[in-house]
């Protein structure tokens, strides 16, 4: 199975480049650029890595991400993500990306992006991949609107918009101007939803923000005419089984909703989160959950097929890579 699913052709949609910053890279980049860490190893950055539930993450994670600095350190974590998600199986990748979490500490949004932007060119064709930039829901909706227009130079890189950190009490509902603007931008709308909060903010990122998809989900489960209406609608959910169990969203993997999800007909897909910090990259989160529900080769495959009908991609290139995915299993 392992072996089968490194090499099975995937897309990954659910994932925060921040969140693939490995200690070793951050340890280079502390060094390169002049800073001290609250860390003296890479052994004891990994012991610090024991979350409670999400917001205990999110304090380390944005902390860490302070030794990103020049369009080169973006350039390089970019780099080192994609090598990484090609040797799973990764052909195209959707990567969410935190402008507020650089802004906030005086990095031009171009810096950020141009960075990026090289490390996704010099990976094509190999792994495609796009940029969804991601509104932080723990400010106000006001600072939203202000990354929103501070990246308008740079949103020929961008293809979504999407909404993360910490959910409990931030529905979705208070950024609907802010989407709405994103929206008129171009810019295809995703969101965080039903992580730790309540299944209703599923509902008010589907009809409030319209969003195409749903990242994570797991709380939809509680509702079924809610599980209906997204299989019914085709609503992609991407959800994330190291994470949810790393970050106590299951209490243990073995009672993940994905199988009954998938049984129920909604286009489940698989994918890392934050690989760096919860123990696996997307193909180890197709094995954990693989082997905790017991699926089958035929569920692992349809997880692929999803992925590729979850994406942004075109058509042609979806019927390409679904072509690749039959190649693949015949072989
Ligand atoms: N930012 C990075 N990972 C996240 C997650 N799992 N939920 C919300 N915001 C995040
Ligand atoms: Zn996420």
């Amino acid at each position: 199975m392992e072996r089968f699913v490194r090499g099975l052709p995937k897309a990954e949609l659910h994932l925060h480049i921040e969140g693939t910053l490995e200690p070793e890279l951050m340890f280079q980049l502390a060094e390169r650029n002049g800073l001290e860490l609250p860390y003296g190893s890479v052994d004891e950055v990994r012991a610090a890595y024991e979350f409670e539930d999400l917001q205990s993450f999110l304090d380390i994670y944005y902390r860490a991400a302070s030794v990103l600095l020049t369009e080169g350190d973006f350039a390089d974590l970019m780099a080192a993500y994609l090598a990484r998600a090609r040797a799973d199986g990764v052909r195209h990748a959707e990567i969410f990306f935190d402008p507020q979490t650089h802004t906030e500490r005086g990095i031009d949004v171009g810096t950020v992006v141009r960075g990026f932007a090289r490390a996704q060119r010099e990976a094509a064709p190999s792994i495609t991949s796009t940029l969804i930039l991601c509104f932080l829901r723990h400010l106000p909706p006001e600072a939203a609107v202000e990354v929103l227009e501070a990246s308008r130079p740079f949103l020929d890189h961008v293809q979504g918009v999407g909404l993360d950190s910490g959910e409990a009490g931030n529905p979705p509902e208070l950024f609907a101007e802010p989407y709405r603007m994103a929206v008129e931008a171009g810019l295809r709308p995703v969101a965080h939803a039903g992580e730790e909060g309540p299944a209703e903010y599923v509902r008010s990122a589907l009809d409030v923000l319209g969003v195409e998809r749903i990242d994570h989900g797991v709380r939809a489960g509680d509702d079924h005419a809610l599980v209906k209406r997204l299989a019914e609608e085709r609503i992609p959910l991407t959800m994330c089984p190291l994470s949810n169990q790393r970050l106590k969203v299951v209490p243990d993997l073995r009672d993940h909703n994905l199988a009954d999800l998938m049984d129920a007909g909604v286009l489940v897909t698989v994918n890392s989160d934050d690989p760096a910090y919860f123990g696996g990259y997307v193909g180890d989160n197709y094995l954990a959950i693989a082997e905790a529900l017991d699926l089958s080769r035929d569920q692992v495959v349809q997880l692929a097929l999803n992925s590729i009908e979850a994406s942004f991609l075109p058509e042609d290139r979806k019927v390409e890579l679904r072509n690749e995915i039959a190649a693949y299993v015949a072989s």
